[in-house]
C-alpha cells in the first residue's frame, strides 16, 4: 500500500466521543495492601489497583500518569460472543470498536514516548484491531504480531478446525524511539554449542558457509584438507565471505571440516563471542511461555475456596516474555482490564511498577487474594520460581468517585452529596488542571503544581477582609486560584 492510501474503518456511532469528567480516585486503605517487612532494597509499594470501568479510571490517570507508563498489556475481552460468566463478551461489533477506540486513544496518551502497547486478540476481531490500532498509534508504529499457542492439545469438538492461538499485536508510540531488549539465551540454546575440537575459546556450532544473498565474489572452487574439491556452493546460493577471507579464518581455526577435514566448510561460531541475549521471534509456544490449562490450574492453586475460576486467565509466562522485551526494573506497566490480575502478579514479581484496572466483582475475589499471596510471598506458581520471587511490596486500592455534579430535583445541576469538602477540593483541583496536595501548615496551599502558583478550594463565602488577608499572603510574586461558594470584594 502507498503511503497515500489510507485505510479507515468505519462504524455506526464511530463520531460519538463521550465526554469525559477527569474524577478523583478514593483509595480504601482496608483493601489496600503492603508487606508488614521490606524483603529487598528495592520493594514496591506504590502500585494501584483501581476498581471500576476502565474508560473513567483512564481518564482519571491522566493528569498523573500521561507519558509515563512503559508498557501497556491488555486482553479486552474478545467479542466471540461467548457468554463468560466474569464478563460480556458478545459485545455487538461496532460497539466494540467505539469502546476500544476510547479506551486506546486514552492508553496513547498514558504511554512513554518510548513506551509500546500489547493486545492479546483472537481471530474474530484481529484484523479490526489492527486497522483501529493503525488509526490510533499510526501505521508507522507497528512492531509486529506475535502469535500464543494457548492450548497444548486439540479440540476433537471443534465444528471446523481446532483452534490453538492467539495473537499478540504490538505498537509502539514511536517506533524510532522503542528499544526492545532481548530474552535470556536457554539452555537448550546453549546446548547447540558444542567444542568438538578442544577450542581454547570455548564451545561453538558450525554455521552456514553458504548464503542466497548475491555476493560478487562470493564463487569459487574450495579445496578441503582431505584434498577433497567442492566446485563452488551449492545452485542459486554464494559463499558468505570472499576467498582470502576464507583463508584468514582458517589459519584463525575458525572453520571446522568435519571430523576427517572432509566436509563442506562451516564458520565456527563461539558462544563466547554471541550477543548475551536472544532476538525475540514472533511465534511463543506453550514450552516457553505456559498455556491456557497452566494459568487455570496456576489459580485453582493460588484460590482454592473460589468456585466459579476464571476461563482463560493468561499464564504469567506470557506476560513475562512481555515485560521483559519491554520493559525494565521499576517501569511502570499497566493493565486495564485486568481479570485475574495475571499482569499485575507478574510485574510485580519481575520488579516493575504497575496499575491494573477491573471493573468486574472478581476484583475482589480473584485479584486481591491473588496479589496478597504474592505480597506474601506464598505464591510460588507461575513465574515465581524463574524470578525467585521471595514476596515484598504491596498496593493501593482504589475505586472512583462518583460524578462531581448531579442534579437535584428541580433539574438543576448541583454538587453532588456524596463529596465532602476534602474530595471537593481534590476534584476542582483536578479540573483545574492541579495535582492536590493540601498543606500541613498554610490552609490556603491546596496543591503543589509549582512554586508561584496555587489552588484554594473552599465552600466558604469569603469577605472582603480575608480576601485581603490571602492577598497580602500570597504577595505579589505569586498567584493563587481561589474557588469559593462566593465572594465580596470591594
Ligand atoms: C479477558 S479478561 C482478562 C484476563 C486477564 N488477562 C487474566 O489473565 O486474568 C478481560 C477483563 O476485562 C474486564 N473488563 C471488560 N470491560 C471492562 C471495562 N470497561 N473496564 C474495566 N474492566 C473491563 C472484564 O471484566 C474481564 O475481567
Amino acid at each position: 500500500m502507498s503511503n497515500k492510501t489510507k485505510l479507515e474503518l468505519s462504524w455506526i456511532g464511530k463520531e460519538n466521543r463521550p465526554r469525559l469528567e477527569p474524577r478523583i480516585l478514593l483509595e480504601d486503605p482496608e483493601k489496600s495492601y503492603h508487606a508488614q517487612h521490606r524483603v529487598t532494597d528495592h520493594d514496591l509499594f506504590d502500585n494501584r489497583l483501581i476498581f471500576g470501568d476502565n474508560l473513567l479510571a483512564l481518564k482519571a490517570l491522566e493528569q498523573e500518569y500521561a507519558g509515563k507508563i512503559k508498557c501497556i498489556y491488555i486482553d479486552p475481552p474478545y467479542n466471540t460472543g461467548s457468554a463468560f460468566e466474569h464478563y460480556d463478551d458478545g459485545v455487538e461489533h461496532s460497539l466494540w470498536l467505539s469502546l476500544m477506540r476510547d479506551r486506546l486513544e486514552l492508553l496513547r496518551g498514558l504511554l512513554r514516548d518510548n513506551g509500546s502497547i500489547w493486545i492479546s486478540i483472537d481471530d474474530h476481531e484481529m484484523p479490526y484491531l489492527r486497522v483501529l490500532m493503525d488509526e490510533v498509534f499510526g501505521r508507522q508504529n507497528f512492531v509486529a504480531q506475535c502469535i500464543w499457542e494457548k492450548v497444548y492439545s486439540p479440540k476433537s469438538s471443534a465444528k471446523f478446525l481446532s483452534e490453538n492461538h492467539d495473537y499478540i499485536v504490538c505498537y509502539a508510540k514511536d517506533v524510532l524511539r522503542w528499544e526492545r531488549n532481548l530474552l535470556s539465551r536457554t539452555e537448550k540454546q546453549d546446548k547447540a554449542y558444542k567444542n568438538r575440537d578442544n577450542d581454547p575459546r570455548g564451545p561453538w556450532k558450525p554455521c552456514d558457509l553458504s548464503a542466497r544473498n548475491y555476493y560478487s565474489i562470493g564463487r569459487y572452487p574450495i579445496t578441503c584438507p582431505s584434498g577433497r574439491e567442492i566446485s563452488g556452493p551449492p545452485q542459486g546460493m554464494y559463499w558468505r565471505v570472499s576467498k582470502e577471507r576464507l583463508k584468514e579464518l582458517d589459519q584463525d581455526r575458525r572453520i571446522w571440516w568435519g571430523k576427517d577435514g572432509n566436509n563442506v566448510p562451516a564458520i565456527k561460531r563461539f558462544l563466547s563471542e554471541v550477543i548475551s541475549g536472544v532476538v525475540p521471534e514472533t511465534i511463543w509456544t506453550y514450552q516457553e511461555v505456559g498455556h491456557n490449562q497452566a494459568a487455570k490450574q496456576h489459580l485453582k492453586e493460588l484460590l482454592p475456596n473460589v468456585e466459579d475460576l476464571f476461563v482463560t486467565p493468561k499464564p504469567e509466562g506470557l506476560v513475562e516474555r512481555i515485560l521483559t522485551i519491554a520493559t525494565n526494573p521499576t517501569d511502570w506497566v499497566l493493565d486495564s482490564f485486568a481479570g485475574t490480575g495475571t499482569t499485575g502478579a507478574a510485574a510485580h514479581k519481575m520488579g516493575r511498577r504497575w496499575i491494573m484496572v477491573e471493573l468486574g466483582e472478581h476484583c475482589h475475589t480473584h485479584i486481591i487474594p491473588r496479589l496478597k499471596k504474592v505480597v506474601d510471598g506464598t505464591d510460588q506458581g507461575g513465574i515465581s520460581e524463574a524470578v525467585n520471587w521471595k514476596g515484598g511490596g504491596g498496593f493501593r486500592y482504589y475505586r472512583l468517585a462518583p460524578s462531581l455534579l448531579e442534579r437535584d430535583k428541580w433539574g438543576n445541576w448541583v454538587i453532588s452529596e456524596k463529596f465532602n469538602a476534602a474530595m471537593l477540593a481534590e476534584a476542582v483541583c483536578k479540573l483545574e488542571g492541579f495535582v492536590y496536595a493540601p498543606s500541613d501548615t498554610i490552609y490556603w496551599q491546596h496543591d503543589h503544581s509549582t512554586e508561584q502558583e496555587f489552588i484554594y478550594v473552599t465552600t466558604a463565602h469569603l469577605s472582603h477582609d480575608q480576601l485581603q488577608q490571602l492577598s497580602d499572603e500570597v504577595g505579589s510574586n505569586r498567584s493563587l486560584l481561589m474557588v469559593c461558594s462566593a465572594f465580596r470584594y470591594g
